[in-house]
């Protein structure tokens, strides 16, 4: 896997140099067309380096039999609760199942051999019928490939003919997964116990997450995502579980439930759940499926109310109905956070479920937004998909910025169009900034076994995928971007694409679509545009954190550097106005000073989101040492006279770096100082609604929530005896005046700066409530802790499912990862308890306890972890993890002084 890193590293090298003239005219493009500066003819660009063709891989399908469709029985025999009385023999628990597949098949090239996927399970019975004649061909063997290929392979004695139809049978066992994968087993309490240990209240459920490569652990399939087929499916499941409790020896009684054939899809959307879950009376096709105690609470009210609206938006925007019935499910494990099967979308609970008046608006907002990225899959995803997992994007991006544009319709309150730059464009700058990042499409011959797949659902993925569709949406104006969707979607319709069908589709206008996109999508990185006011250059290369490469491509000077200007008010100038484009911008010194005197003097000179830009630039520019660190640190300058969220946000977020590399040194004194001075202002202008416990009306404004995290941290004291003494009214009279959007940060707060008592007091809550959100605001709280000890017990903690879920594993490792207390034990602990937290999706986890390395001694650490450990799909995270270690190394090494020199003058 290193290979492949190591790979684009010199690919990447040599690209840099290439290419950097293409990027530049894009950009020049970009900006141009923004301004409609139509006079300005941007020189066309080479042609992008052609991709290399990929050798036929070794991992794939041959394409000799496709499947049409599939009838597949699935036998669970599995007790949804096993309730335990006296004078009763209670049934023992089975986690196995079993079935069985039929497959139609066409052949297209004559073949002697099948294969297909198939993946820890028994496999046998395989039988083949002609269709045609209705004859049995003889099998004569079938093979499992115990490697990374997991294919299975049938071999006949007689050849298919193409063109002929067969049906391919076998049956299969295996066994329900405790991990999360595949068809896998979850358990939740209904009700609160009479005694400790009454199990009575336990009810268990299956439920599948197939995504990208689990439904081969189900059942054999062909298990590519352009492997379409429709999928009929039989379900026999207990019949009813409370003749169970009625002690009813009809337990042998099943039920059969058998559903309609599905559209054309990939295996990867396939899924099904057996539970007790029920749902509440709303539109027939439209339902949302949880825990019943939830549903009577009203808790899926709001995911009910949300759903039809998002809905109603995209079948507007796609033009294109969305015919089938479409059932939501909060579950109490899920691996990610949601997953759109098709017609059967999973959350994971806290995704899902909303409560009045204990959930709080940035929860909301969540759901929102997750609802309308699942949604959106319906379309990219489901109905068209990527040919293959190497442009992922084509699904991960699109649903991605969709979401944002649902949101801003159905809930504008959100704002959530403003929040797309601070999420997305933040999120895929960082990661496309070092050179271990990947092109948002890689050669499809990189990305074969399902480790290599894995590695694809990763930021650049995610963030640069909908980042670079936002820029082509802006170029090419958003109705025509729209138009070119509907041609994409009704052009490939149950079918499976590649970026150029999207960019054909995209073509009708009068750009050069391909030529636009190709570099933003074949090659890491992101240009820094160089704007040198004096002599009126502008200079552009590929934007790295570790900047070595000394080349320089000059794009233009003089007369024309003047149309890369946006906004130009007296002396100085400002590029990227409102933050369209996908690159950053450096000034020579004179212009960001003066930038800097605009800013603190009047605010409003400069658009709001520059103002978050600006500062954001200014760090990383210093990060990659193009600009000197006090002129970042600077640019937080004018925080002290700001309320809006977004230039908190973003001050906050480059400043975690500071915290992170200086956290546990003598800088964090003054650096802490300073803050306080900045943010008291932030702080005093919501501090009536703080000390009341209310919010300003605007409920989905997040400064104040940062004022509060700000504040205290940095050891306003006010704020610290605000957060203590509204805990303490809890623990004492024992109601939660919190309102709820201040408990995350209050619980938190709290918990930093209080002991035992405290920590007790909130693990007790944690789990007694079955409020999702609020078991949320308390694990995370419990891990803000100053107390060794205690963040010790509570890592213990994540081994136990019973105390700390499985899908909550990784995120409490990684909030005791980010508190310095905590910091030291969490890499201790994920090393020696590898084998278990590598199943659990670790690749945050790796990334947040790396984050803060930054001496020598770490570096080999992190070596010796790289080498000597398992990393399966983890091994791209900590390779990049690596690079960001040295990066930080010699960043730290280089600023210490002025950094510490920089707050001991601002607060002397
Ligand atoms: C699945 O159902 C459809 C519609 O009933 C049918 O045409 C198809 O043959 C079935 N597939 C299999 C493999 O039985
Ligand atoms: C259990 O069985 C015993 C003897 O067979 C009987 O006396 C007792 O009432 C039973 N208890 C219950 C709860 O049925
Ligand atoms: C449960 O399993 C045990 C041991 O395998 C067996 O003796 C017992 O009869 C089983 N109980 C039931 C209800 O099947
Ligand atoms: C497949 O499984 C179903 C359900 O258990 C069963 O009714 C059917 O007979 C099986 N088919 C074959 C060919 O064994
Ligand atoms: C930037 O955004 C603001 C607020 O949305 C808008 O008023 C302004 O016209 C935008 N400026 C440009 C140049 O797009
Ligand atoms: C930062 O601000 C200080 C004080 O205004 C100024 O003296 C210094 O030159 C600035 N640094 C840079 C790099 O602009
Ligand atoms: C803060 O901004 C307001 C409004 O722009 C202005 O009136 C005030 O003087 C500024 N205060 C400081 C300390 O700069
Ligand atoms: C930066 O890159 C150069 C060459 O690519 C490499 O030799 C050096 O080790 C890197 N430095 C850091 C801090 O990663
Ligand atoms: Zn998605």
């Amino acid at each position: 896997m290193s290979k492949n890193s190591l790979m684009s590293k010199t690919l990447a090298a040599v690209f840099a140099i290439l290419t950097l003239s293409v990027i530049g005219s894009l950009v020049t493009m970009v900006i141009v067309y923004n301004i409609q500066l139509q006079k300005l003819k941007p020189t066309p660009p080479p042609t992008a380096p052609v991709t290399t063709l990929a050798p036929p891989p070794e991992m794939r399908l041959r394409e000799d039999v496709l499947p049409r469709s599939y009838q597949v029985f699935i036998h669970i025999p599995l007790y949804t609760r096993i309730i335990e009385e006296v004078n009763v023999t209670s049934p023992n628990q089975t986690f196995l199942f079993d079935g069985n597949v039929t497959v139609h098949l066409e052949c297209v090239q004559k073949t002697k051999t099948i294969f297909l996927h198939s993946r820890n399970q028994n496999v046998f019975k395989p039988m083949v019928h002609d269709l045609n004649s209705n004859k049995q061909l003889e099998v004569r063997n079938h093979i499992l490939h115990d490697d990374q290929s997991e294919f299975l392979e049938i071999i006949l004695n007689d050849a298919l003919e193409v063109g002929g139809n067969y049906s391919l049978f076998l049956a299969f066992k295996g066994e329900i997964s405790d991990s999360l994968h595949g068809l896998f087993l979850s358990s939740y309490q209904e009700g609160t116990p009479a005694h400790e240990e009454d199990t009575n209240v336990y009810r268990y459920m299956v439920a599948t997450n197939m995504q990208p490569t689990d439904t081969r652990k189900v059942f054999p399939c062909f298990d590519e995502p352009a492997m379409k087929a429709r999928f009929n499916l039989t379900i026999i499941h207990r019949r009813d579980t409370t003749a169970l409790s009625n002690q009813d020896v009809a337990d042998d009684e099943w039920q059969y439930t058998r559903f309609q054939p599905t559209e054309v899809m990939s295996p990867y959307l396939f899924a099904f759940t057996v539970s007790e879950f029920k749902h509440m009376l709303s539109i027939a096709f439209l339902q949302t499926y949880a825990r019943p105690e939830a549903v009577d609470a009203g808790h899926t009210a709001y995911a009910d109310s949300i759903t039809g609206n998002i809905l109603h938006f995209y079948q507007n925007y796609f033009d294109i109905r969305y015919t089938q019935k479409l059932d939501q499910i909060a579950m109490p494990d899920l691996a990610p956070l949601g997953m759109e099967n098709w017609g059967l979308v999973t959350y994971q609970e806290w995704a899902l479920l909303y409560e009045e008046g204990v959930s709080s608006h940035l929860h909301k907002e969540m759901i929102a937004s997750l609802i309308a990225h699942e949604l959106a899959h319906q379309w990219f995803g489901n109905m068209v998909t990527m040919k293959w997992w190497n442009e992922l994007w084509l699904n991960e991006g699109f649903a991605n910025y969709m979401s944002y544009l649902a949101v801003d319709k159905v809930a504008p309150a959100f704002k959530m169009s403003d929040k797309f730059i601070a999420n997305e464009l933040h999120s895929a700058f960082e990661a496309d900034a070092l050179t271990s990042s990947h092109p948002l499409t890689l050669p499809a011959a990189e990305v074969q076994t399902p480790d290599e797949i894995m590695e694809m659902f990763d930021r650049i993925t995610y963030s640069k995928g909908a980042v670079v569709l936002k820029m082509l949406a802006d170029v090419l104006g958003e109705s025509v971007f729209q138009k070119g969707i509907k041609i994409y979607l009704e052009r490939f319709r149950l079918k499976n694409t590649d970026q150029y069908d999207l960019w054909d589709s995209e073509s009708g206008g009068f750009v050069d679509v391909k030529t636009l996109m190709d570099t933003w999508t074949n090659q890491i990185g992101y240009p820094v545009i160089t704007i040198n006011t004096n002599s009126g250059e502008v200079y552009q290369k590929q934007f790295l954190l570790n900047d070595t490469s000394e080349s320089k491509v000059k794009s233009g000077s003089g007369q024309s550097a003047l149309e890369w200007i946006l906004f130009e008010k007296g002396e100085w100038i400002l590029a990227n106005v409102n933050c369209t484009g996908y690159y950053r911008v450096n000034y020579d010194l004179t212009n960001w000073q003066r930038l800097l005197n605009e800013i603190e003097t009047n605010p409003g000179g400069i658009p709001l989101l520059n103002r978050g830009q600006l500062i954001d630039d200014a760090f990383n520019l210093a990060r990659a040492q193009l600009v000197s660190v006090s002129l970042a640190l600077n640019s937080t300058r004018f925080l002290s006279n700001e309320t809006e969220y977004i230039p908190w946000q973003f001050a906050e977020k480059n400043l975690d770096y500071f915290v992170l590399m200086f956290d546990r040194s003598e800088v964090y004194g003054p650096m802490q100082k300073y803050l306080q001075n900045q943010v008291t202002a932030l702080y005093n202008y919501y501090k009536n609604y703080t000390d009341n416990s209310t919010v300003p009306p605007d409920p989905t404004s997040h400064s104040q929530i940062l004022a509060v995290k700000l504040a205290c941290s940095n050891g306003l004291h006010e704020c610290v005896n605000m957060a203590k003494s509204m805990f303490k009214l809890w623990m004492t009279n024992n109601t939660n005046r919190i309102h709820p959007n201040l408990r995350s940060v209050i619980y938190c707060q709290a918990l930093a700066a209080g002991g035992l008592e405290e920590w007790e007091f909130a693990w007790d809550r944690f789990q007694n409530t079955s409020d999702i959100s609020e078991k949320d605001h308390l694990r995370e709280a419990l891990a803000c802790t100053k107390k060794i000890w205690l963040l010790n017990r509570y890592l213990d903690y994540t081994l136990n499912p019973d105390k700390i879920r499985l899908m909550d594993v990784s995120s409490v490792i990684t909030s005791i990862a980010y508190n310095e207390a905590g910091h030291a034990l969490a890499w201790n602990f994920i090393r020696a308890n590898w084998n278990y937290i590598s199943k659990l999706y670790a690749g945050e986890v790796i990334t947040e306890i790396t984050q803060r390395f930054s001496t020598p001694f770490e570096l080999q650490e992190l070596e010796r972890f790289s080498t000597t450990y398992d990393l399966g799909y983890l091994s791209r995270v900590v390779q990049r993890a690596i690079e960001q270690t040295k990066v930080n190394i010699q960043w730290v090494k280089e600023n210490r002084e002025t950094v510490l020199n920089w707050f001991l003058a601002e607060i002397s």
